[in-house]
């Protein structure tokens, strides 16, 4: 049985990439606060004829965390995928920005994905196969202004990535980041906004001009690429073309970022 762990299984792109891969012969560990959701989810999982379970934990509580991870995942007890999709975000200049956001967006965003993706690495090493999925941002590519905390934490996950693949591959476990541009979920209802609101941050990034695809086109190209092994994957391809033009052309992502920030503060409450 093919054992397969998603966090942030009850909303979005973690919720429609575990219904994508639900197939007999898998198991599915679905990871997240809401109970109820996720058991709906894992009736759609059992449907498709993969079994399920589900796991109501705040990824905030690190002790829970390594309890329930050391009983269901002991050494020698490797999953085969782990995707670490669960993730908060929030709005606003970083000077509004209170000290205990940065830690909120800290210990969820880099953290508890490097929590567990310790431990699921460790054992996948010892069996010496194995792949772990991060789902990052964009933003950590390009930066975000008004969202400076969650796109440093990004980055700090596109960092390990950067490093951790190579030292994954000798040993037969393989590492994949995701980088997603605007993508149609929960995340920005339940964001946290410092001087500005859901309301305008919506109507501000509609006046960008980039598509905002939904979760479940997202958890397809996700799934598609890293099925065919793609390390790197970046969706959709604006935001592919921003990632590697952020290096190479910063002045041009400046310009965007003065927009946003021009935009924000006419708009800002
Ligand atoms: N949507 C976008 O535009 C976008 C763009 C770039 C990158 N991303 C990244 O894509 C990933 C998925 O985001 P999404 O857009 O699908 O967001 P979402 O719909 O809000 O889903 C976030 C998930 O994270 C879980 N979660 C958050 N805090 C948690 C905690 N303390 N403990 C346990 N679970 C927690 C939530 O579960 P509970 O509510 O049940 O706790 C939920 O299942 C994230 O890593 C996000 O940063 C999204």
């Amino acid at each position: 049985m093919e054992k397969i762990v998603v966090t942030g299984a009850s909303s979005g792109i973690g919720l429609e990439i575990a219904t994508q891969l639900a197939r007999p012969g898998r198991k599915l560990w679905l990871v997240g606060r809401n109970r109820d959701k996720l058991q709906d989810l894992a009736s759609t999982v059992e449907a498709n004829g993969a079994a399920a379970e589900v796991v109501a934990l705040d990824l905030m509580d690190r002790e829970a965390c390594a309890r329930f991870l050391e009983s269901s995942f002991p050494d020698g007890e490797p999953a085969d995928e782990v995707y670490l999709s669960a993730a908060v975000s929030m709005f606003g200049e970083v000077k509004d920005v209170l000290d205990e956001d940065w830690r909120w967006i800290y210990e969820t965003n880099l953290l508890s994905p490097i929590q567990w993706m310790l431990h699921f690495y460790r054992g996948m090493a010892a069996a010496g196969r194995g792949r772990i999925v991060l789902l990052s941002s964009l933003s950590a590519y390009t930066g975000y202004p008004t969202a400076v905390p969650y796109a440093a934490m990004k980055a700090g996950l596109m960092g390990v990535f950067r490093s951790i693949r190579h030292e994954g591959e000798l040993l037969g476990v393989t590492f994949h980041l995701v980088s997603p541009g605007y993508v149609d979920t929960e995340i920005y209802k339940r964001a946290k906004y410092r001087s500005t609101s859901y309301e305008q941050t919506m109507r501000l990034i509609g006046t960008l001009g980039f598509k905002v695809i939904s979760a479940e086109e997202a958890a397809r190209r996700i799934v598609r690429q890293v099925g065919r092994g793609k390390r790197d994957i970046c969706l959709p391809a604006y935001a592919c073309f921003l990632a590697w033009l952020a290096p190479r052309m910063p002045f041009i992502i400046d310009r965007i970022h003065r927009k946003i920030l021009e935009k924000f503060r006419r708009t800002a409450a």
